[in-house]
């Protein structure tokens, strides 16, 4: 067994990152060594059995003694941390979830079930970084996998429906602030079935409006209501997830700047909804060429264990490929599937997936395994 740091465990993508960790059984293979930014010298989580006490996550020398580190502890930390380490001499392998990284020439962007052969090339020629991918496009790539790596995609766009969980787990609790609150300034009204709708709309929007709902995290109401801006204004009308969205898509494919295949463009609009921890993306993809449908399908299924077809009926759609179906799986759902009035070469898809689960902690475990071997 190696030896393995752990920073951010007890964060929110920490914790589903623990547990899968645990329901997969990689802590047998591994010597855990805790570290924290606020608990030095606590104790290590007792299902560790025999982990030594909590380690000062800013030791570098510390954290130097480690063969592997693998964080959860988000861009600042990486930003404070990351350079010090290999400044100071350290070679182990850094696996991080946080974006800090992500575009840096010789870091990887890690989703093997997409990108396993970007990844053994790099570890083979001494790369040293691997970081988790957006959650918005490692769940996309997830589902589309099939066509993305097969060629099959002349260009595409992705409108997301981006769940609260993106923000972290304040905005979660905003979320739901925010619904109680709504629901509560009309509960008279909603027990009354003779009470006028149009008066509940209008008590709904005031309290909407009104400038003590809880809203320090999302910086609008977010429940009742939609942001169609997630990030960064990059300043030139994009969105920071939105450029994320093309430049880690094709990173992660092993195309674009620094790769011999072209970039594929995917561009698109992203949308915070009143989701709890799941992303959604309604797809138009222009194929390289006409595709029938069922062969479309099985590629997409065929692609990896976790992509699954729904069939595009009313009744799947509305039992499988919703945020409630999906949620504390790793089944990807691909559905809605058709061509589009555009022309046989023009496909719609939507895709649902859990983004703390492959949008964030299941690739870095699954790296974890590949690093140990
Ligand atoms: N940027 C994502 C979001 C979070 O806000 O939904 C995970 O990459």
């Amino acid at each position: 067994t190696q030896a393995v740091g752990l920073v951010g465990w007890r964060g929110m993508v920490g914790s589903v990152l623990m547990q899968r960790m645990r329901d997969e059984n990689d802590f047998s293979l591994i010597e855990p060594v805790f570290f924290s930014t606020s608990n030095v010298g606590g104790a290590a989580p007792a299902w560790a059995d025999g982990a030594p006490a909590l380690q000062d996550a800013y030791d570098i020398e510390a954290l130097k003694k480690l063969p592997i580190i693998v964080t959860a502890q988000g861009g600042d930390y990486t930003t404070a941390v990351y350079g010090k380490l290999r400044a100071a001499g350290w070679t182990g392998i850094w696996i991080d979830a946080a974006s800090t990284l992500r575009m840096k020439d010789d870091a990887i962007i890690v989703l093997d079930p997409v990108n396993r052969p970007v990844i053994d090339a790099a570890l083979a020629r001494g790369v040293r970084d691997f970081v988790g991918g957006n959650c918005t496009v490692s769940c996309m790539l997830m589902g589309l996998g099939g066509l993305f790596r097969n060629g099959l995609v002349e260009w595409g766009t992705s409108m997301t429906y981006q769940a609260a969980s993106g923000g972290g787990a304040q905005h979660m609790r905003e979320l739901l602030t925010q619904f109680g609150l709504l629901s509560g300034e009309v509960a008279g009204e909603l027990a009354d079935p003779a009470a006028a709708i149009l008066d509940i709309d209008r008590k709904v929007l005031a309290k909407q409006k009104d400038a003590a709902l809880p809203h320090e995290h999302f910086g609008v109401p977010l429940a009742g209501s939609l942001i169609p801006w997630i990030d960064k204004d990059l300043d030139n009308g994009m969105s920071r997830e939105e450029w994320k969205g093309g430049a880690e898509t094709n990173k992660i494919l092993g195309r674009g700047p620094g790769f011999d295949a072209p970039a594929i463009p995917f561009d698109g609009l992203c949308v915070r909804i009143g989701a709890m921890r799941c992303h959604s993306q309604a797809l138009t993809l222009k194929l390289t060429r006409d595709i029938p449908l069922d062969e479309i399908e099985d590629l997409l299924r065929n692609d990896n264990p976790w992509a699954k077809v729904v069939p595009n009926t009313r009744e799947a759609t509305m039992q499988d490929l919703t945020p409630v179906a999906v949620t504390g799986t790793l089944t990807i759902p691909v559905g809605r599937l058709r061509k589009l009035a555009m022309g046989p070469q023009y496909l719609s898809a939507f895709t649902v997936g859990d983004q703390l689960l492959w949008g964030a902690a299941e690739p870095l475990r699954r790296m974890l395994r590949i690093a140990l071997g």
